[in-house]
């Protein structure tokens, strides 16, 4: 594409292209992009303002608008038009730019032929004192997926846009599209992932008398317990999606075992404990992060801070650290949820067990942050199954 840019600016566009590209390509996170793509595109053609339009279920929706001149935004949280939408048609200019597929130049807002589609809408203006002038708006165009959406670029600081500032942002469109398609993408195979360990750990489940409430509870009391022992959000993240999984090694337990109403007995007990390692075989050699914590969590949760524990008898912090903390999620949760082959205990009964276990069976750091977030833990207990006072 040949864009007749003049030299200085030339390399102005192009230095401020590649912030946008290694910026964009670092954001992970899908609702910071619109607000970056905003901002690059302003800067590379210097516009004072702008919006960002996606289309979402046959309509404009707002997502973005950013102005020098103006705070834009207390007007628009005032006028309720925060998430507005423009009717995908040729009346707007965005929504023209969108339907035609071509960039709109209105070199003057207020001399706009009375033949063309398309109006300008002032409605903002006169809210916010802002004075529109000149407008470009340009489509984002995605390869494959067409048109996406739109950017409108108001007020340029040499008061009209030139001709290059549509070459530069029609190609900016597509990066900016490209980055929002994949996010969208990175996120939807992920959430699809992450569901699909969840359900495997519900499978395990179903063999145990337990379902969803349990691992409901397990997940999100771990992930409290994390929290208060400071771990990272990224691996409070882990922890609660990982520890979905840490009975999976149920699967290779004969429910003659599992499901046995009286008490077991020494071989009984033996298979038993032997759920750890078949879960670890199951998860082990994974590259994905969240299985390799799975993995450790599954082998090591029946370990005691004492070494009284199984599979290895591991001493203190020689335990993962997941591993400790899904520890008092899980035999909590054991305490104070009624199963087949037993009732719940009261409340107050499992805390006390619990505080007794600090530095034998569990880890002292983990008991302490345990108990503080108790009260969060036990909204928990509450929302996904039954407590007794
Ligand atoms: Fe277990």
């Amino acid at each position: 594409m040949k864009l007749n840019i003049k030299g200085g600016a030339a390399k102005r566009v192009l230095e401020e292209l590649f912030d946008a590209i290694v910026d964009l390509e670092m954001e992970r996170e899908l609702p910071a992009i619109p607000e970056k793509i905003l901002f690059y595109a302003r800067k590379m053609v210097g516009a004072s303002a702008g919006s960002l339009y996606l289309l979402e279920d046959g309509t404009l929706k707002l997502k973005v608008c950013q102005n020098d001149e103006v705070d834009v935004h207390s007007v628009i949280d005032a006028s309720n038009m925060k998430g507005s939408e423009l009717s995908l048609d040729h009346t707007s200019i965005a929504g023209y730019s969108v339907v035609s597929g071509e960039a709109v130049h209105v070199p003057d807002v207020t001399r706009i032929a009375a033949d063309l589609p398309y109006k300008f809408n002032s409605e903002i203006d006169k809210n916010s004192g802002f004075i529109s002038k000149s407008i470009l708006a340009v489509p984002i165009r995605h390869p494959s997926e067409g048109v996406i959406g739109t950017l409108e670029l108001f007020n340029p600081a040499h008061g009209v846009f030139e001709n290059w500032n549509i070459g530069v942002l029609k190609s900016f469109s597509v990066l900016a599209a490209v980055t929002m398609v994949n996010i969208r993408l990175y996120d939807s195979i992920r959430d699809s992932y992450l569901e699909t360990v969840f359900r495997l750990g519900i499978v395990a489940e179903f063999k145990d008398d337990n379902t969803y409430g349990h691992l409901q509870r397990i997940r999100h009391t771990s992930k409290i317990i994390a929290r208060h022992l400071g771990c990272s959000e990224k691996e409070q993240d882990s922890i609660f999606h990982a520890s979905s999984m840490h009975d999976i090694g149920k699967i290779g337990i004969p429910d003659s075992v599992l499901n046995k109403k009286d008490e077991l007995n020494d071989d009984e007990w033996a298979i038993m404990r032997k759920h750890p390692e078949m879960g670890a075989k199951v998860l082990e050699n994974t590259k994905s992060e969240i299985l390799q914590a799975s993995e450790q969590i599954a082998r090591y949760h029946h370990e005691k801070w004492n070494g009284k524990g199984y599979p290895e008898g591991l001493v203190g912090e020689q335990i993962p650290q997941f591993a400790r903390i899904v520890a008092v999620a899980d035999v909590f949760d054991a305490l104070v949820q009624s199963r087949a082959y037993k009732s719940a205990w009261k409340v107050q009964k499992a805390l006390d067990f619990i505080q007794g276990q600090r530095g034998e069976h569990f880890d002292p750091e983990a008991v302490d942050a345990f108990f503080k977030g108790i009260e969060e833990i036990l909204e928990v207990q509450k929302k996904f199954g039954e407590l007794h006072y």
